[in-house]
């Protein structure tokens, strides 16, 4: 029997913009999700292709409404109360408490929001994890600014952490700065606020940017820790876990390098303090200089003295990596999709499930870096079907979060120090990648289509009193 932690926090994940709606309520200025349709061109725009400044009549923004979380808000966190939740992880919009990004006023109505949330999640004795920046940055910074690639927004950023922490430092231990930080190479207009018309398919704005969130990360880090040195301040990355296809070592050295420039860049910069041997190399790959980034006088030294806590990560699937094929057969995926796994299922959107793939993420991170790792984002997008009672018996949910969290019980073993798990949508919530509703994740139905019909009622699916039973049981108890 797995033996968990006894301080190990269970909870569940979400994001700002994918389930408070009210995206233009008490003084909310746009995000770039905010003008991100939904629909079939979606992809298109996550990663830059094309890229609308204006909202336009004949579209569908699920984010506009997500699933009216903003006025559901109590409901729910008392729903993850009941299930027992130790942690919530959620994201505060930047665009709810500075619309425009570049003011120098907070909005107090925006705060307030997030005052009654935290409180919430303190009533029912759910400690809040708080993602600072989640895939919505203000429109305007992106627009006026030409997003993160300029070092403007590292002010802007500092500004906006430093109101933050200082607000809910009394009542937030846990921070992390950028969401998925590392996604920005596939989608640098949710990551980066950078779209083909400011530059997205220039790799030296990426790199750029990057260099900027980097100092602007550490900003907060170094805030945070004056302000409170209990704080604790995480860096987030996506990881997915890469697999040579074969022995033949020019696909292991393809695999070396697509971990190196996928998986570890951020991080090393953000946990070890110092851009990576790989560095050079890496970007001269995508004909980038890497002197000719600006770095100005003190950055590194910030960098170096002030890295993340812990490491956040997401983990979805796996991919295998294969160079020596012409036409190999391909999946889906978060972000990364690749070669197809002749030894793993796929779900409904062709992402391959691996959870063996978690312990070696597990085993993989926490020897490169040593500090505490903490699974901020897991699960299942699945086509549910639900009763007239609202009741979803979601086995294969069931099936891959218990199998899961058996392999983060092997890594436990296996010596590495785990903060929690928070499965991601544990509300069902908006795609991402999709705009849908109909890719679900959550223990919690929710009445809503994806053209934005229903009565937005709650109900418990199977897996709901699951996961209570697991969180009762610490772990023990994995149906
Ligand atoms: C992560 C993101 O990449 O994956 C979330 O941090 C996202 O915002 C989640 O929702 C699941 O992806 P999707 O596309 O199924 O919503």
């Amino acid at each position: 029997m797995i033996k968990f932690p006894e301080s190990f926090l269970w909870g569940g994940a979400t994001a700002a913009n994918q389930l408070e709606g009210a995206f233009d309520r008490d003084g909310k200025g746009l995000s770039v999700a905010d003008v991100m349709p939904g629909g079939k061109d979606r992809f298109k725009i996550l990663t830059s292709e094309e890229f609308n400044w204006e909202l336009a009549d004949a579209r569908i923004y699920p984010n506009h409404r997500g699933i009216e979380h903003y006025d559901h808000f109590k409901e729910d966190i008392a729903l993850f109360g009941e299930m027992g939740f130790k942690c919530y992880r959620f994201s505060i919009a930047w665009s709810r408490i500075f619309p425009q990004g570049d003011e120098l006023e907070p909005n107090e109505a925006g705060l307030k929001f997030y005052d009654q949330v935290i409180d919430e999640c303190l009533k029912h004795g759910i400690e809040p994890v708080v993602t600072i920046s989640h895939y919505e940055m203000p429109l305007n910074l992106a627009k006026k600014y030409g997003g993160w690639k300029n070092r403007e927004l590292i002010n802007f950023y500092e500004r906006y952490a430093e109101t933050v922490l200082s607000r809910y430092h009394n009542k937030v231990k846990y921070w992390m700065t950028f969401n998925e930080i590392n996604s920005a190479s596939h989608v640098p207009a949710l990551s980066q606020g950078l779209v083909k018309s400011n530059g997205a398919k220039d790799y030296t704005n990426v790199a750029q940017a990057w260099h900027n969130q980097f100092v602007a990360s550490a900003k907060a880090v170094q805030f945070a820790h004056a302000l409170n040195p209990e704080l604790q301040v995480g860096c987030m990355i996506i990881y997915g876990t890469t697999y040579s296809m074969d022995s033949n070592p020019i696909n292991e050295m393809a695999t070396i390098i697509e971990n190196q420039e996928f998986n570890y860049y951020c991080a090393d910069v953000q946990v070890r303090g110092k851009y990576p041997a790989y560095t050079k190399r890496f970007l001269s790959s995508k004909g980038v200089n890497f002197s000719d980034l600006e770095i100005a006088e003190g950055d590194l030294a910030l960098l170096e003295t002030n890295t993340v806590d812990y490491i956040g990560f997401s983990y979805y699937m796996s991919a295998v990596i294969d160079v020596t094929q012409e036409t190999p057969e391909t999946v889906g995926g978060n972000l990364m999709g690749g070669v197809r796994n002749p030894f793993l299922k796929q779900s409904d959107w062709g992402w391959q499930i691996d959870p063996e793939g978690l312990r070696i993420a597990m085993n993989n991170l926490y020897n490169r870096y040593n500090v505490p790792l903490f699974i901020v984002e897991n699960g299942l997008g699945a086509h549910d079907e639900v009763d007239e009672n609202g009741y979803v018996e979601d086995d294969y949910r069931i099936s891959y979060l218990r199998d899961h969290i058996e392999a983060i019980g092997r890594a436990l073993e296996d010596g590495v120090d785990v903060m929690g798990y928070t499965p991601w949508g544990c509300i069902d919530l908006v795609s991402a990648s999709t705009g849908e509703m109909s890719k679900r994740y959550g223990f919690i139905y929710v009445d809503l289509d994806d053209e934005g019909n229903g009565t937005l009622n709650r109900s418990k699916k199977k897996s709901f009193d699951w996961y209570k039973q697991v969180i009762a049981t610490n772990g023990e108890d994995l149906g």
